[in-house]
């Protein structure tokens, strides 16, 4: 009896179509990346377990999955490429022309609960601009992540990014209401006040041991912050009692996003705070407008991290965005084109007893490359698909050709090859020729290229 098997828990399996979407994400990925100046790289896909305990947070690290080796090393499937990215640069740094910029698409692993938006396995493309402490880096990683959003057809109606600053935010909640040495915890309850209700919120005090003052805010925050995706929270009420100099560099920031035309997209928000424990000023999120789907995307500031992993002090800005929020968008928002498979430019079909000739030209179709002399074009080799059917009935031939995709049917046909012809039949006009098995090639490429 055979045993049937499904995919593990949050995972997927991409067939064609699938991976033709994916594959359509990670295009505008790549090349928005390049287009900005970043270089690519990859790690492996697991690490030594301690990597991700040193500074990415409880949260990342309670969903690890993790594993012992047969030397008894802990690993773990990276859950982010953060760390891994860090160890990297520490390990080279002094080898490495600066500014780092990198980016990189891996595959990442998190134990969560598989939901809408969120699953165990996912792709996320990491952005990182390394060694420079300037906040036009901060603003160079926003607009390659807004440039992507944009490329995939997106607009300011669909996506809404918010800002804050971690640094800004410790000054203002330590001159108003929160000790030094508990900005940690602070950051630990304003991170989780949205997604609580007010029992969990209560149990959260009570575990972060907060005081009778510190609820009395967290609470006021709870209130301006409303629900996730809820309108972007300005400094409104709490400005009042925040230094002038906050204020002032929160607006100078906001005057500059204009400057790369982030303005339209990019608000405040008092409520993005981020879960990763390595960030240290400015940070981001962006959500749907519609605030239905978990986060797109995120990152910001690290400035410690990378001595943490044994390196010289480094600046550090980037993001992650991950494709299973954005292609949920995508599709919601009708933004995926409609045809992503990829189809056959030619499609040869053999009436003759034998395949060797017919074999012979989908070869040399699929390896020529043209430059007519009149062209600037370089025609790579092309897409040739043939049947399998064992049929030698052309009309059933033709119906399969033009089930391709394909813009040319060659028919090689007993009658037309005895003469050294064949049959060009154009699928798109329906017009056909016949022409010299030696001419064919050029023939093809020039009609593809009309
Ligand atoms: P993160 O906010 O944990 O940041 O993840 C970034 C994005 O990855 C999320 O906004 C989401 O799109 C996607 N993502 C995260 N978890 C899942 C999941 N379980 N299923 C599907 N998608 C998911 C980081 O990971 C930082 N390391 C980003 C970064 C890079 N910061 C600086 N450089």
């Amino acid at each position: 009896m055979a045993i049937t098997f499904q995919a593990p828990k949050g995972t997927r399996d991409f067939y064609p179509s699938d991976m033709a979407v994916r594959r359509y994400i990670e295009d505008i990925w790549r090349k928005v990346s390049i287009r900005h100046g970043f270089q690519e790289v990859d790690g492996p896909t697991f690490e030594l377990l301690d990597l991700y305990k040193i500074k990415s947070g409880d949260e990342i690290v309670s969903q690890l999955f993790s594993f012992t080796d047969r030397g008894e090393r802990k690993l773990a499937l990276r859950p982010e490429f953060t760390p891994t990215l860090a160890r990297m640069v520490a390990e080279k740094a002094a080898g490495l022309p600066r500014p780092i910029k990198w980016f990189s698409i891996p595959r990442c692993y998190r134990a969560e609960q598989p939901q809408k938006g969120r699953l165990r396995e996912f792709i996320q493309w990491n952005v990182d601009f390394i060694g420079e402490a300037s906040d036009r880096a901060d603003r160079q990683c926003l607009a390659v992540c807004v440039d992507a959003l944009l490329e995939c057809g997106l607009t300011a109606s669909d996506i809404r990014i918010g800002w804050n600053h971690r640094e800004l935010l410790t000054k203002a909640l330590t001159s108003t209401f929160v000790a030094p040495d508990r900005v940690s915890n602070a950051y630990y309850v304003l991170d989780r006040l949205q997604k609580y209700d007010l029992a969990a919120r209560n149990a959260l005090y009570q575990e972060q041991q907060c005081t009778p003052q510190e609820r009395e805010h967290f609470e006021s925050f709870a209130r301006a912050f409303g629900v996730p995706g809820g309108n972007p929270v300005g400094i409104g009420d709490f400005a009042g009692n925040w230094p002038a100099d906050v204020l002032k560099s929160i607006q100078v920031f906001e005057l500059r996003l204009a400057d790369t035309g982030l303005a339209e997209l990019c608000r405040f928000d008092l409520s993005v705070v981020r879960g990763l424990a390595y960030y240290t000023g400015f940070v981001f999120e962006v959500m749907d407008a519609q605030g239905q789907n978990r986060a797109i995307a995120g990152g910001g500031r690290y400035d410690q991290l990378i001595e943490m992993f044994g390196g010289p002090a480094m600046p550090a800005v980037g993001f992650g965005m991950g494709d299973v929020v954005l292609e949920i968008l995508l599709r919601e928002r009708h933004k995926l084109p409609e045809k992503l498979m990829p189809v056959a430019d030619v499609f040869v079909i053999n009436a003759l007893e034998d395949s060797a000739v017919a074999d012979q030209l989908i070869t040399q179709l699929r390896r020529s490359q043209w430059n007519a002399a009149h062209s600037v074009i370089i025609r790579p080799g092309l897409n040739v698909q043939t049947s399998y059917r064992g049929t030698r009935n052309i009309g059933k031939l033709l119906q399969e050709a033009s089930g391709s995709g394909a813009r040319i049917a060659l028919i090689l046909a007993p009658e037309e090859a005895g003469r050294g012809m064949l049959k060009l039949k154009n699928l798109a006009d329906r017009s056909e020729m016949e022409i010299a098995l030696s001419a064919v090639i050029n023939r093809v490429h020039e009609i593809l290229t009309k």
